[in-house]
């Protein structure tokens, strides 16, 4: 195939799918039944957020349970911010595309006579979790999905691939840009699924993967997406207490069995401050062990559980053994961290962004269904429900009218690898101090001159922490124009949910000024 350049190599194909987390996987596999596929990703097919997810997926599958009751909860999380088109599409084909996947092998947690077992999480009137292996979900779903991309004969994959922009031509979408293990890979497609996931290394302290530096938000912002909700970010109440990076998680299923929450005096300090607990909603919970470790060390304290802890979470003991930590007879050190982004690529109800022939699907888009606050377990859940959703959509896609021209381009090298590594930790540093758990106004023009300064002095061919310090921007951005506090946003100097901001998004496009609607 032509191409400008010799070092280039050019792939022609229907469908480009960036991301290996369960979105990306079920996409690059339903899609292939209508298109041939290139799947590409960062590392390796294995290496996304997905792969650690612990507790489950909630779907309304058990006795006495409905999609109804799981709407209602999913709205109440969302605390105003929630599409109600979307919760209703998530909630009512959420347990098929569960049941899709016990079929396609995935090794679920049954009962004696067959049935679901179910997990209980925090805002979640009733137990809907479906885990599979104890808290090894996220690896099981990942082995299956894999498998079945493999098998399918259709998907192209390239690992260690990086996708380094978007082309477009006339607003439209054709493929994208990209680095495979340092050599300059452009492909055309037919249409492009960014299933990139979060952003979570945006912050100092995460529960997020290396892989997860918010390139789909950067990517599809340059491209002229319209993205929103970038200000309501979760912080997962309980990551394990260690100098690592990312944190490991201790789920809120651990929780969700009893372990309680406890200060460095010893004392339940959740039981008095909401109702519900530690099964109050994450971001509440996160908040008041913010609040409680001003004073000392935070616990979870798992030992009532005893020797059940082990086979009930048999991959959260090994974490906590492998750091000298016996959860069967000690409290368990925990944080809040940065875990999961509620805004994103604004999506319709079929995956499609604002930019032609570009979809989003799993936790970069925006689709609605978190509003400003994600219900637990309800994102591996719109992985699969809104990745079906586009791969039906994908098989309408006209074929393009003609390639996009080509130009000569080269992978940027990156000069400096130190001076890009110290850039991204100030960022995460100044993330975490000022646009994290709790905000102000000064603290986020502060946290946005430190951005400036850091993309200032980046290095040449510093190009995933541009897109770190890119994505940082617009949380910070957008939570200082949001002078309320609601969800995972909190304001000192607004602590009040306001009505004038209900259902009130602030929108990203191009280089624009936001927009609020
Ligand atoms: P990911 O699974 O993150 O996959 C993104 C993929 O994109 C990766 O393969 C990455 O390498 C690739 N990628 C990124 N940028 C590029 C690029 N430029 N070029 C090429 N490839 C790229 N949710 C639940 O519902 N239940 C849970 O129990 C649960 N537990 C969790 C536990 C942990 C520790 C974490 C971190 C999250 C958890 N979550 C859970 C959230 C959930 O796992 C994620 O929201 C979800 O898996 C995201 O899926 P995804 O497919 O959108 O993205
Ligand atoms: C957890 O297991 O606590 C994480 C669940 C989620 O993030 O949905």
């Amino acid at each position: 195939m032509f191409s400008p350049s010799s070092d280039i190599q050019t792939l022609r194909c229907r469908y480009l799918v960036i991301g290996s987390g369960v979105a990306g996987l079920h996409t690059a596999w339903r899609a292939s039944q209508s298109g041939d596929v290139v799947l590409l990703t960062k590392r390796s097919l294995f290496d996304s957020a997905t792969a650690y997810a612990q507790g489950g997926i909630a779907a309304a599958i058990g006795a006495g349970d409905s999609p109804e009751l799981h709407r209602r909860d999913t709205l109440a999380a969302g605390a105003a911010m929630c599409d109600r088109a979307a919760v209703d599409v998530l909630v009512t084909e959420g347990p098929s595309r569960v049941r899709d996947l016990r079929a396609a092998g995935v090794d679920f947690d049954l009962e004696l006579g067959g049935a679901f077992a179910l997990g209980r999480e925090a805002a979640h009137s009733e137990r809907r979790i479906v885990h599979a292996h104890g808290d090894q979900t996220g690896a099981e779903i990942v082995r299956a999905l894999v498998e079945r991309v493999r098998a399918s004969g259709r998907v192209r994959v390239l690992e260690l691939t990086r996708a380094l922009e978007l082309i477009t031509d006339t607003d439209a979408c054709c493929g994208a840009r990209a680095s495979c293990a340092g050599a300059a890979l452009e492909i055309h497609a037919d249409a492009t699924v960014l299933a990139t996931g979060g952003c979570g290394q945006v912050y100092r302290y995460t529960t997020n993967p290396a892989v997860a530096t918010g390139d789909g938000i950067a990517l599809a912002y340059r491209a002229g997406a319209e993205l929103e909700d970038m200000e309501f970010v979760q912080f997962h109440p309980t990551a394990l207490d260690t100098p690592e990076t990312p944190l490991a998680l201790i789920s809120e299923a651990v929780r969700g069995e009893g372990a309680i929450l406890i200060n460095a005096a010893g004392e339940r300090f959740m039981a008095g401050r909401h109702p519900e607990a530690e099964l109050a909603p994450r971001d509440v919970v996160a908040r008041e062990v913010f609040r409680e470790q001003q004073r000392g060390a935070v616990y979870l304290d798992a030992t009532g559980l005893g020797d059940a802890f082990a086979q009930r979470f048999p991959g959260i003991f090994a974490l906590c053994t492998a750091r000298g930590i016996d959860p069967r007879s000690q409290p368990i050190p925990v944080t809040p961290a940065a875990h999961y982004a509620m805004g994103g690529i604004v999506t319709d109800l079929a995956g499609r962004s604002t930019v032609e022939r570009l979809y989003a699907c799993g936790e970069v888009a925006r689709t609605g269904v978190h509003g400003a606050n994600r219900l637990a377990s309800n994102s591996l859940l719109e992985g699969l429900v809104f990745a079906e959703r586009v791969a039906r959509d994908l098989e309408g896609v006209a074929p393009l009218a003609r390639l996009p021209a080509q130009r000569a381009w080269t992978v940027p090298v990156l000069g400096d690898r130190g001076a890009a590594q110290v850039a991204a930790n100030l960022v995460r540093d100044t993330m975490w101090r000022h646009a994290g758990i709790v905000r102000s106004a000064d603290g986020l023009l502060t946290c946005l001159t430190d951005l400036d300064d850091i993309a200032g002095r980046l290095p040449e061919g510093a190009t995933e922490e541009a897109n770190l310090i890119d994505t940082a921007r617009l949380i910070a951005r957008g939570a200082l124009l949001r002078e309320e506090s609601r969800g995972g946003h909190y304001r000192t100097d607004f602590p009040q949910a306001l009505s004038s901001w209900e259902h009130r998004h602030v929108r990203w496009r191009g280089a624009g000024a936001p927009v609020t609607s």
